[in-house]
């Protein structure tokens, strides 16, 4: 690990973590902040609920939407991706004899919220190795007269593809896509969340934008704002969007309080150099990792996530979730925090790049690995 950029965090030094994308990792001067902001409000319950935290997550708010590019009056603060994906199923009033569709690729949680409300999942299957128009071919393919929504990852959880988001929706068009961005606040450059011809987006703040769990941004066009609720129904009740969204009861608020802190993390961290620096190492990393395996390199025509990257593993090895757990805990117990992943009858392993990271974590693992895989 980068020595002086990992004392800036707290994680276990006794570790390499290859994993930032899963749960992000949270800077001591985040952590702080929201310490800070806890202590704020247990000097005075009353005061910080009735009058300081609608202003201070008003402010929050606003800075998760500038820092997206985004107007403040289309984004709203959630707490995570899921929690955004059932306020859209609510919004549209998905319910039995509706279809949705998600991928093969797309995160579980999703799907679920979607299925407990009654919808039929439709799946839209690709492999790791497909080209954009074999993504965008598999998405309409799976639209029936009775889709309601289309679910699309812009970076995939197990498989760390930037799918054709953009592509995606002008081909199931008129159907209404929420996209699943959950790994894209802070991590994709370029980011144009208004031009993807989208309805919905929601993006984690709590990976890549250094804000401490659970926050994240949910962004809607105009015309479906009036219809979002947020799922616990508060004081902000009467209020429009995205302000209806800011009080949730008695709930801790205090990780959207240390959004704008996390964003001075990322900020200080180096911004979107430091994501090239990071995009970079990992390129670097994986082949390393990849070339001590002997692997073929797995990815076809999408792009990789300049933060996180496949490395193909031998064949045979981690092709079952089961067997993907049991190497996970292998890995873990020789110090390497690192997701295998089986995904379509082959298994990988998930790389990450984050700013603590250096040359040597991918080594040592390369290092590792033989033994590990012998075992
Ligand atoms: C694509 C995707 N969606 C959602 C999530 C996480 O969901 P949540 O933030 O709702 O816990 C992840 C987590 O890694 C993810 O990769």
């Amino acid at each position: 690990m980068r020595r002086d950029i990992a004392e800036l965090f707290e994680l276990d030094p006794t570790l390499t973590h290859l994993n930032h994308g899963a749960f992000g990792a949270v800077p001591r001067s985040v952590r702080e902040a929201q310490d800070r902001a806890r202590a704020r409000i247990e000097r005075a319950p009353m005061r910080a609920f009735r009058d300081d935290l609608p202003v201070e997550i008003s402010e929050a708010r606003q800075s998760a939407a500038c820092f997206l590019g985004l107007p403040s009056e289309s984004t709203a603060l959630v707490r995570n991706v899921t929690e955004a994906v059932g306020v859209v199923a609510q919004g549209l009033g998905i319910g039995p004899g509706d279809d949705v569709v998600v991928s093969t690729h797309g995160y579980l949680t999703a799907g679920w919220t979607l299925e407990v409300r009654g919808a039929r999942l439709r799946t839209a299957a690709f492999d790791v190795d497909a080209g954009p128009d074999d993504v965008v071919a598999a998405f309409a393919a799976a639209v029936t007269d009775r889709t309601r929504l289309v679910v699309i990852d812009q970076i995939t959880s197990p498989t760390a593809l930037v799918l054709p988001v953009a592509a995606v929706a002008a081909a199931v068009a008129p159907v209404p896509v929420l996209v699943d961005a959950a790994h894209v606040p802070g991590s994709l450059p370029g980011l144009d969340v208004e031009s993807l011809g989208v309805a919905f987006w929601s993006g984690n703040l709590h990976k890549w934008a250094y804000a401490p769990r659970a926050a994240a941004a949910l962004w809607a066009t105009p015309e479906h704002r009036e219809s979002l609720r947020p799922l616990v129904t508060s004081w902000s009740h009467g209020l429009a969007y995205p302000e209806r969204f800011d009080l949730q009861g008695t709930v801790d608020h205090s990780a959207w309080l240390a959004v704008p802190e996390g964003i001075a993390a990322w900020e200080a961290l180096g911004g979107w150099e430091q994501v090239e620096r990071n995009a970079e190492l990992l390129v670097h990393g994986a082949e390393v990792v990849r070339s001590a395996l002997g692997t073929p390199d797995p990815l076809g025509g999408i792009p990789s996530a300049p933060c996180l990257r496949l490395v193909a593993l031998p064949a045979g090895v981690a092709t079952t979730t089961e067997s993907a757990d049991a190497l996970w805990q292998q890995l873990y117990g020789a110090g390497f925090v690192v997701p295998p992943v089986a995904f379509g009858g082959r298994g990988y392993l998930r790389l990450a790049a984050a700013p603590y990271n250096d040359e040597d974590d991918y080594r040592r693992l390369a290092e590792a690995l033989p033994a590990v895989l012998a075992r």
